[in-house]
């Protein structure tokens, strides 16, 4: 569709935002398809999703500047709504979503990387907030996501400079999980997919709501949280198979792809 492509490799989703001649940098337009290949991922098939970006370059090199030159004051309001819906439509989504960071992840592409569960990168990426170089702040959820991932410190540091930095620097301070060659980005992408497709999904996606939801709460809510998703599970077929497996001291069997099952 669009500037969005999208395939299904079994359990796996993979999102490719593809705009090549712009770097892949999300106009208003990217963002709609972007909103409508998410919309139409079939949540029932699909228990991980990889967001990556088309050519060998740019993983997404930001916000159109060009679009934005003209913006009003209310309409820059609105065009940052636009991009936080969506990249908030990410961060909620049921199921983990992995970012494959290709190349260059600045402003908009940074902070959409930081929407999904998990970053890896290749080594020719490279990460920052370069808006105030621009005359603008962060305007898709990097003034906030980043200091939760990196730190304050280190947040402020980036983004109050514009300074960008390169794949061994993101792993240094966290912003990414690994590092890989451009050539094994994908393939490992896919491996850590298929590694979270293995497991029983319901209780994947009640790690994932346990996880972000706590963490806008105190440490009291938090665990009661914990405590409903996990309580949750054992209504499942997929808690009576695992421990089930486990049980019957069948090795063969306990490494069975436990299959998804609607409460
Ligand atoms: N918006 C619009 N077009 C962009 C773009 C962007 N963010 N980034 C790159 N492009 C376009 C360029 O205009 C160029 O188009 P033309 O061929 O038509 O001239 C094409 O992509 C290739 O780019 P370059 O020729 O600049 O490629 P390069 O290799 O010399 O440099 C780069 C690559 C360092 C990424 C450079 O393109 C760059 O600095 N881009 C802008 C990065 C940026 O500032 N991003 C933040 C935007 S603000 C934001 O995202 C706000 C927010 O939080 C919502």
């Amino acid at each position: 569709m669009g500037f969005v492509d999208y395939e299904q490799e079994g359990y796996v989703g993979i999102i490719t935002i593809n705009r090549p001649k712009a770097l892949n940098a999300l106009n208003s337009e990217v963002l709609k398809d972007l909103e409508a290949v998410i919309d139409a991922v079939d949540l029932d098939a699909t228990r991980a999703l990889i967001l990556t970006g088309a050519g060998e370059k740019s993983f997404v090199a930001g916000a159109d500047i060009g679009e934005m030159s003209t913006l009003t004051k209310a309409e820059g309001e609105a065009f940052g709504k636009i991009g936080n819906d969506v990249f908030r439509k990410i961060e909620t989504l049921p199921i983990p979503v992995i970012a494959a960071v290709n190349g260059f992840a600045l402003g908009g592409g940074c902070e959409i990387s930081m929407s999904c569960d998990i970053r890896i990168c290749s080594d020719n990426a490279v990460f920052g907030q370069p808006e105030v170089g621009l005359g603008i702040t962060p305007g898709f959820g990097g003034t906030q996501r980043l200091a939760r991932i990196v730190g304050v410190g280190k947040a402020k540091e980036m983004i109050y400079t514009a300074f960008n930095i390169k794949a061994d620097e993101a792993y240094r301070i966290g912003l990414v999980n690994a590092v890989y060659t451009q050539e094994e980005l994908m393939p490992k992408a896919k491996k850590l997919a298929a590694r979270i497709a293995q497991n029983a999904p319901i209780a994947v996606r009640n790690c994932k709501k346990a996880i972000n939801d706590g963490l806008d709460v105190s440490m009291d809510e938090a665990i009661v949280i914990e405590e409903k998703l996990f309580g949750d599970c054992f209504e499942t077929e997929d808690q009576r198979a695992g421990m089930g497996n486990f049980l019957e001291k069948d090795k063969s069997k306990k490494l069975k792809v436990v299959p998804f099952q609607n409460k």
